[in-house]
């Protein structure tokens, strides 16, 4: 009995010397204390010894266990305390400051785009993109047989036909507002803008399916081009700077008549490339369009343009990407950039 209990005195140590988790201290722990456990299995010897040894080896055995709990104890306590150390924090350091995030360049552009247009007076709308048939062309003096109207070029949902408004399609430009403009104020003054999402099926380097345009709309009595340049110019020169010009190109937009195309002569390196660049499309509303917004062509006239907003806020950066899908990816490394 007495070289039973050396022996496990002695095993204690080295097993305890060991070990390094607490996970395996409760293993150990088990093993000579619980219930199948070597101490135990002492208490059960006893039995077997003369019975005046047996309160001696009783009393050996307790105190035994006590000096393994006790040691258990303590190589607890010294384990927490390396495990506390290795985690340990000091709070006066300073925090980990979160990455701050930033509005899309698109929305930035947006936003001064808003800004610029209500400071002529012009109020902002916001009309469908999932639009139908007769807004985006019928209203607009495109025929039937226009191409814009192609499969491959128009997105159509597919729904049944509307007895009136036809088809149903993602707005493949923001002059779909301008009659639903028309019809909402009935009569002119007009001035607004639409600053949409709109949608044309491309996808490579130079296009995305899902884009923005945003479409200046002005209708009074007396309204000409010169309005319409003055407009585009307060416009380019608040957006690009002072030292932008524009010029009007002669064009054949259906909706507009005379129509044109507008470059900006930018001249300046902070947007690219020096020289004329093509900004969109614009014109004086054809009478046609006036009549299906309910407009008298008679007594009143007005202009409209619709410029991208992707192709003006990478001029305005400077910015020449090799993708025009990196916009859309979420990188951060082209995020964080503005
Ligand atoms: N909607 C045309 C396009 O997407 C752009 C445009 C041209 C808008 C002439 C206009 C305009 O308002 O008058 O290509």
């Amino acid at each position: 009995m007495d070289d039973e209990l050396t022996r496990i005195q002695q095993s204690l140590k080295t097993q305890l010397s060991a070990i390094s988790s607490l996970k395996d201290l409760d293993a150990l722990e088990i093993d000579i204390l619980g219930r199948k456990g070597s101490v135990n299995l002492l208490f059960s010897k006893l039995k077997d010894e003369q019975p005046e040894q047996v309160r001696e080896y009783g009393e050996k055995i307790n105190s035994l266990k006590n000096h393994i709990l006790q040691e258990i104890s303590l190589k607890k306590h010294q384990l927490l305390e390396s495990s506390e150390k290795s985690s340990w924090v000091d709070t006066t350091l300073p925090g980990n400051a979160p990455k701050p995030g930033s509005l899309h360049i698109v929305t930035q552009t947006i936003e001064d785009i808003r800004d610029i247009f209500s400071r002529l007076g012009f109020i902002h709308m916001s009309y469908p993109e999932v639009e139908w048939e007769y807004y985006a062309f019928d209203a607009l003096n495109m025929p039937k047989s226009h191409p814009a109207r192609d499969d491959f070029e128009t997105f159509f949902v597919e729904t049944p036909e509307h007895p009136t408004y036809g088809k149903m399609l993602l707005t493949p430009h923001t002059s779909s507002g301008q009659v639903r403009e028309m019809l909402r104020v009935k009569t002119p003054p007009i001035r607004m803008t639409n600053i949409s999402r709109t949608y044309r099926p491309n996808w490579d380097a130079t296009h995305v399916p899902m884009f923005h345009q945003f479409e200046g709309l002005c209708i009074d009595k007396g309204i000409n081009i010169s309005h319409l340049k003055g407009a585009i110019e307060y416009f380019v020169q608040e957006f690009f700077g002072k030292e932008c010009k524009i010029r009007l190109r002669p064009y054949d937009f259906l909706f507009t008549e005379p129509s044109f195309e507008v470059d900006i002569y930018t001249g300046s390196k902070n947007i690219g490339r020096a020289g004329w660049l093509e900004l969109g499309g614009a014109g004086m509303v054809h009478p046609n369009v006036l009549k299906e917004g309910n407009i008298d062509s008679s007594i009143y006239t007005g202009w409209a343009f619709g410029f991208g907003i992707e192709r003006i806020a990478m001029m305005r950066g400077g910015i020449t990407i090799p993708d025009m899908r990196i916009m859309y990816s979420g990188d951060v490394r082209f995020l964080t950039q503005f």
